[in-house]
């Protein structure tokens, strides 16, 4: 049994079955709110700046406005003293962050300005998907039933619920979505393809969550010459991939061996993959935080 389970809810440390928000939170009510996800390895959170950046412009699109000394950055300190209280420090683990729009009567508009944000945090172990990392992973392909801002990181998550139990419901670790014919993402990951000899995922539009992992593998395939064209995988051009990856905090580089049961490329981790997988692998463990 762990020795301890302490979270975060609006200034106070508690233990986590002790936690309470109300059931007026609009975070339970609408899904109105955002969150961040991170990585932390021995203690040490990878790539904080991207993420407290990238919760700022979800706060910013959905219009919620932190109070007092309340900041992305002061959420980390908090998820790093947490990690220390729930003994984290050694090992593997990930760092929840939610901010809502508060608890407030039920009606659709914001509520009066001086309901305040409600923010919980919180820290878990984690385990890495170290042997689906070598064999390589199925997939299937979904419809992107999302709406048109998927590059904030709020808590509407329900299609991407669906479709992530679609894929479980099939065998399958994720759910490649497609949106107007081009591939955009998964329901918790990036993807990448090499169609004719080179590597595409979908730009940083508003289809598509812009993926610290992605962002952070996009500069480091730069660094070892291997250029990104952000040029989205057509459904058509499917059978031509010859290599498929996801990527995410909780995913690292996953390779994908099969896309609706038949193989990708020679059904195993392509060259590349494998390589950028090597390279985000270093990445991590020496640059964490
Ligand atoms: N999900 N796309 C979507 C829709 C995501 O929800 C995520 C992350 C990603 C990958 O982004 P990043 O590399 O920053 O983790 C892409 C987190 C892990 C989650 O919802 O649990």
């Amino acid at each position: 049994m762990k020795s301890k389970d302490v979270v975060y809810v609006n200034g106070e440390f508690v233990p986590r079955a002790k936690a309470r928000v109300s059931v007026e939170d609009r975070g339970f009510v609408f899904g109105d709110g955002v969150y961040e996800v991170l990585r932390a390895i021995n203690g040490r959170l990878f790539a904080t700046r991207f993420h407290n950046e990238r919760l700022k412009r979800s706060l910013d699109g959905v219009r919620i406005s932190l109070r007092g000394s309340d900041s992305p950055e002061r959420f980390v300190e908090i998820g790093k003293q947490l990690l220390k209280e729930n003994d984290l420090v050694k090992g593997e683990a990930t760092l929840y962050m939610q901010v809502t729009r508060g608890a407030a009567t039920r009606v659709h508009n914001f509520p009066p300005s001086d309901v305040t944000p409600t923010v919980y945090i919180s820290v878990a172990p984690f385990t890495p998907y170290s042997e689906l990392a070598q064999t390589g992973a199925p997939v299937i392909s979904q419809p992107d039933l999302r709406w048109g801002r998927c590059d904030l990181k709020t808590l509407n998550l329900l299609p991407n619920v669906l479709a992530s139990q679609t894929a479980k419901d099939h065998g399958a670790f994720e759910a490649m979505l497609i949106r107007d014919g081009v591939v955009t993402e998964g329901t918790k990951t990036n993807f990448f393809g090499v169609v004719d000899g080179s590597l595409r995922t979908h730009p940083c539009d508003t289809h598509i969550l812009p993926g610290i992992t992605r962002s952070v593998l996009r500069d480091l395939a730069r660094e070892v010459g291997i250029a990104l064209d952000e040029t989205p995988v057509k459904a058509e051009e499917i059978p031509r991939l010859s290599e498929l990856f996801l990527t995410g905090t909780t995913t690292d580089v996953m390779p994908v061996v099969t896309l609706d049961g038949k193989p990708v490329g020679k059904g195993k981790p392509g060259e590349l993959t494998r390589r950028l997988q090597r390279v985000l692998a270093e990445s991590m463990a020496s640059a964490a935080d």
